[in-house]
């Protein structure tokens, strides 16, 4: 089946779908962007990923591009036009098409937005999520700002790359005190030595993951022992359990740190629990 991507205001062939030499997000990496999962043809924490959406956009100054009720409809129209049922749905939003310059472009340059839509399979993700998957760590590279989620990935790229090239799924950024920030492309979580769940606080220069909100509501409902406080790479190799989560993963576990087996090299009965119980109210509350 052909692929159909949004571009500035038209749905276009997949193979079609192009953006301006100029683009500041070609050009400069001048853009924020969302992934939402998508379950049964819907969109799982549409809220969440909304508000943040908006909060980027104002982080940096992107003038807002169309209406909320809009911009629902075209995320949704990309699902359906490209028949995902499981998979994920992206956005992108950029400053625009300018002259290369590096200050903003004139005042009413309007942000260019595109959205693409592709399917996953959930057999493979199961298949994971049974076995585990391996993690290996790397140093933190990334600016000041990781609570904006723009498209400037250079150093979440390289560092999935490493994993990819060492065998392993993610890879957990580490800052210079030997602390787990977050993955290249998820947040971090561990059931540690004493059987506390710990993840670290959003005080620090990581994204404020939308499926680590809900994961937290969960741990609430569930009254599970929580520990918002950063952990090392070391109590990290030396928990119980250790999982990542993100749209599109949802709740991963981590079987091996570097190298290091985690637990009993399985993954173990929170990570368990928290994924199905993720899973099935992502599912309930899509829309
Ligand atoms: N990544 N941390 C980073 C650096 C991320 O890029 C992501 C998401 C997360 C998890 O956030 P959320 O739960 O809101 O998806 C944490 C997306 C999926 C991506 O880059 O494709």
């Amino acid at each position: 089946m052909s692929r159909v991507a949004y571009v500035n205001g038209t749905y276009v062939p997949h193979g079609q779908a192009v953006v301006h030499v100029e683009d500041r997000g070609f050009q400069f990496a001048d853009g924020v962007y969302e992934v939402w999962s998508v379950f049964d043809g819907k969109l799982a924490d549409f809220d969440g990923h909304m508000t943040r959406l908006a909060r980027s956009l104002t982080e940096l100054r992107i003038a807002i591009p169309m209406t909320r009720d809009a911009l629902t409809r075209v995320l949704k129209e990309t699902v359906r036009r490209n028949r995902v049922r499981n998979g994920i749905v992206y956005l992108q939003v950029t400053r625009g098409t300018a002259r290369r310059d590096h200050p903003f472009p004139p005042e009413g340059t309007p942000p260019s937005v595109i959205v693409t839509a592709r399917s996953m399979s959930a057999v493979k993700a199961e298949a994971q999520a049974d076995r585990g998957v391996a993690v290996i760590t790397q140093p933190d590279i990334r600016w000041g700002r990781c609570d904006i989620k723009t498209v400037g990935l250079l150093p979440n790229i390289l560092a999935k790359q490493a994993a990819r090239e060492r065998g392993a799924y993610e890879a957990w950024f580490v800052d210079d005190m030997g602390l787990v920030t977050e993955g290249s492309s998820t947040n971090a979580w561990i059931v540690d030595e004493h059987g506390r769940l710990r993840t670290r606080d959003t005080q620090a220069n990581i994204l404020r993951g939308i499926t680590r909100a809900a994961i937290l509501a969960l741990v609430e409902q569930e009254k599970i022992e929580l520990d918002e406080r950063p952990f090392s790479v070391d109590e990290a190799k030396r928990a119980r359990e250790a999982f990542f989560t993100a749209a599109g993963a949802f709740v991963m576990p981590a079987v091996s740190i570097d190298g290091t087996t985690i637990g009993d090299g399985t993954p173990g009965p929170v990570t368990r629990k928290l994924r199905t119980l993720y899973l099935d109210q992502a599912k309930r509350g899509a829309i």
